[in-house]
């Protein structure tokens, strides 16, 4: 009622002097909301933030058996040989934390935008393949990357994916008509044929030795087949940005990105130690210019450091989880405590139970701001993963001229 009698006001703003004391504060938050104007902005991951996408937990699903999925999913995960719906009390309890998140940064002064959940729980297809179910759109950073005025729709590389940015779509065409410099992109669909995965991870047993041998050799689930990345492989340091090659982005990933990005240098990092390699934003967490946190159990390799080394970057091992196992049913790993999401470079959402994390980061000068989410982790991620950059104040800087 309050939004039509609003949506009236603007129309006839002039007939709205009669209006009561009652619609006096919805009406003025409206109001100003229509006049935020939209600019799409973001060069980096600590610049002040100051508009934000939050995802939504709705209709998420465990998705059904699929090649990358399989390799990705831990050998004695809750989920292995499950799929469909996820429980609805999780689901309320997962959109009451992310609402909350969604009002601590308002709270703060940001904008919030969220997607637009679809009927996640029904099959797909196109000409090469088909899916049980989709996934959710819990996490916006997976799909969707933020290069100054440009968001990139990243190609994902599971087929319960595909879609996924159809949650998004409202939002971009809401910012491509509000800021008319703003850069819509979508990188090419890739086929997802059997021919983008090795065969040899179709199994549930090769064990976590193997695993890591793999991984350390750079044989990943995915193939050199076709151009495959997912957004939440990418870091951005102004003018470089640091791409993570592993399950989820491939090497002619990476040098699509750089194509795309020709003002850009793009670095290709792996991470030895993980065993199952995919977002590089639990393994390696820049804070503000000149720090980053790596995960101690993923190291980045002595002969890719040099560029930070060079440029008098920091790269220092990050605290202790607080927690032996992730939440039930839950894809990440423990270390989604390094998941946090900076607000300036002064202050650092992190997740609530993560305390030696929060003492780590308060001790390194931040002002810490406590988030409920862990009951939320389950349906794609941490405070980095369910939110994605619309705009950031600063510009394109170069933190490492020496190269
Ligand atoms: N790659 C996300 C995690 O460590 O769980």
């Amino acid at each position: 009622y309050t939004l039509k009698f609003n949506s009236l006001c603007i129309e006839k703003k002039e007939n709205c002097s009669h209006i009561g004391s009652f619609f006096v504060g919805p009406r003025k938050k409206f109001m100003d909301q229509l006049r935020q104007k939209t600019i799409v902005s973001s060069w980096n991951e600590w610049d002040p933030l100051k508009h934000v996408i939050v995802g939504k937990a709705d209709g998420a699903c465990i998705p059904a058996p699929e090649p990358a999925l399989d390799a990705k999913v831990p050998e004695d995960s809750d989920m292995r040989g499950q799929f469909g719906p996820r429980p609805k009390e999780m689901v309320d309890k997962a959109n009451e934390l992310l609402d909350q998140f969604a009002s601590q940064l308002e709270g703060r002064g940001i904008r919030v935008d969220r997607p637009t959940p679809m009927e996640f729980n029904q099959k797909t297809s196109t000409p090469d393949w088909q899916a049980e179910t989709m996934f959710g759109c819990m996490p916006p950073r997976d799909v969707l990357l933020t290069v100054g005025k440009e968001i990139l729709e990243a190609t994902m590389s599971y087929r319960c994916r595909w879609f996924e940015y159809l949650c998004y779509r409202p939002l971009l065409q809401k910012y491509y008509d509000e800021d008319s410099e703003m850069r819509h992109e979508a990188a090419p669909k890739p086929r997802l044929t059997d021919h983008d995965y090795r065969q040899d991870y179709l199994s549930d047993k090769i064990g976590v030795q193997k695993r890591l041998e793999w991984t350390a050799n750079k044989f990943f689930v995915t193939t050199e087949e076709e151009v495959l990345f997912d957004a939440a492989d990418v870091l951005r340091f102004g003018k470089d940005l640091v791409v993570q090659h592993g399950f989820t982005t491939n090497l002619k990933g990476i040098d699509w990105l750089a194509r795309h990005f020709p003002g850009h240098r793009v670095h290709t990092v792996n991470f030895p130690g993980d065993p199952y390699p995919i977002h590089i934003d639990a393994t390696f967490t820049p804070i503000k210019p000149g720090l980053i946190m790596n995960n101690p159990q993923r190291r980045l390799p002595e002969e890719q450091r040099e560029m930070f080394d060079k440029n008098g970057w920091e790269i220092i091992d990050s605290a202790q989880p607080a927690h032996n196992s992730p939440p039930p049913l839950c894809y990440s790993s423990v270390w989604l405590s390094m998941n946090v999401l900076v607000l300036d470079t002064k202050t650092v959402c992190v997740e609530k139970s993560e305390v030696y994390q929060a003492e780590q980061l308060d001790k390194l000068g931040m002002e810490v701001v406590e988030v409920d989410l862990r009951d939320a982790y389950a349906f794609g991620g941490g405070l980095h993963c369910c939110t994605a950059d619309v705009y950031r104040e600063g510009t394109c800087e170069d933190y490492f001229p020496i190269q």
